[in-house]
């Protein structure tokens, strides 16, 4: 037998993490590693945040289960919260990013099933962009390492070039129902769409009487100084879903619409056992709080400026290694001349942690409670690594 236990389906790094505290990751060895990961913008407030641990400790406690059949206050509460903070009207709780995703496409296709329309079904999508590992969301990519194997893929979904208006129009046929968009690529290069062209979709799908669809899953909750990144273009999709940072590591991923999108969504529709479980939402609830509270998010902007310049003096000062930066609040990448995976190699030498994205990008994905001490940190080592791959020139 050569597979693994575990499938392998990731090339997992040869480090085992014991322990996680703020901004930083233990080994099982003691090393203490500067987490700019932060489980791909997940553990947004660091790792063992104490707010969050007491919330989950009390809940533990509490109540694990209670099924979807009945209600809890921690859930009503919380869809209640992202109701107020945003543009929806409505909330159902999954258990990951990709389940949210696919909530948001089976409520499009009802939305128009259940206005009499069902021959719109079809959703444009954009290159390079990442929903998830399902059937419809690796249809929706058509990622070649993604798709790879695994066709017949779902028919449905229409890819256009990323910020490409004029593609999208070419693109709208009478079955469409939706575009689909993050306001900022996160797998797919850390690229922002700017306020325009989202202004601008939000407009052709008013006149083409379509559904904007927005994947906040790793942008979204905090991540760009907004609590959702859409907010910085003033326009509201009819659907948006989230994850990630929402339960700060405990699995939790949401689909909020419009209550005229949800409108086919009625009971017996959809549904999901553990989704938005009493723990799951004890942590959302908790995450909600630390970042409402006032002026957290106002730091989170000063924070991602601050790390910003400290990225462009980097690009500055090694012309031969990073040609640019990219992103938007504490979600930032380094546009590589090196094979970015070296860079990643480099830096984790040094002790830190940072992930590729796609077109050659490094992403920096600090907690959101970072430091500038923290910020200095990481731009020292950056450039200590920077200048060792200078060497190997
Ligand atoms: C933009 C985006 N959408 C969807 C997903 C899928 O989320 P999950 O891995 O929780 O299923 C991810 C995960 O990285 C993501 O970044």
């Amino acid at each position: 037998m050569t597979i693994s236990a575990l499938m392998p389906v990731y090339n997992r790094v040869d480090l085992y993490f014991e322990r996680g505290e703020g901004a930083y990751l233990f080994t099982d060895k003691g090393e203490r590693y500067l987490d700019f990961v932060a489980g791909i913008a997940v553990a947004s407030l660091g790792h063992c945040h104490p707010q969050l641990v007491a919330a989950l400790e009390k809940q533990a406690k509490t109540l694990w289960a209670t099924s979807n059949l009945f209600k809890t206050h921690g859930g009503d509460r919380l869809a209640q919260r992202l109701v107020d903070l945003t543009f929806a009207d409505t909330v159902f709780f999954q258990n990951s990013g990709v389940e949210a995703w696919e909530c948001g496409i089976k409520l499009i296709r009802k939305y128009f099933s259940s206005i009499g329309q069902p021959q719109h079904f079809r959703v444009i999508s954009f290159q390079g962009c990442f929903h998830g590992r399902s059937m419809t969301a690796i249809a929706a990519s058509k990622a070649e390492k993604m798709v790879s194997g695994f066709g017949p893929l779902i028919d449905g979904f229409d890819l256009v070039p990323w910020g490409d208006m004029d593609a999208v129009r070419a693109a709208i046929t009478p079955e469409t129902a939706a575009i689909v968009i993050e306001p900022v690529i996160g797998e797919g290069g850390m690229k922002a769409a700017s306020a325009e062209f989202l202004r601008g979709l939000r407009a052709l799908c008013d006149e083409q009487g379509l559904l904007l669809y927005f994947d906040e899953i790793q942008r979204g909750t905090g991540r760009t100084g907004k609590l959702f990144a859409h907010e910085w273009a003033g326009v509201t999709p009819d659907v948006m879903c989230i994850a990630k940072a929402l339960g700060n590591g405990f699995p939790i991923g949401a689909c909020l619409a419009t209550e005229r999108a949800a409108h086919g969504m009625v009971p017996g529709t959809h549904g999901s056992t553990y989704g938005g479980n009493p723990l799951a939402t004890a942590a959302g609830n908790a995450v909600l709080d630390v970042m409402t509270a006032p002026g957290f998010l106002d730091e989170v902007v000063r924070k991602g400026n601050y790390f910003a310049a400290a990225l462009e003096k980097l690009v500055a000062t090694h012309p031969k290694i990073f040609t640019g930066v990219r992103g938007k609040g504490l979600m930032q990448g380094l546009v590589c001349v090196p094979q970015n995976s070296k860079v990643v190699a480099a830096l984790r030498a040094e002790k830190m942690l940072a992930v590729e994205a796609g077109e050659n990008t490094l992403r920096l994905l600090p907690p959101l409670i970072v430091t500038e001490a923290q910020i200095d940190e990481a731009a020292a080592i950056i450039d200590r690594a920077a200048r060792k791959l200078e060497e190997t020139l």
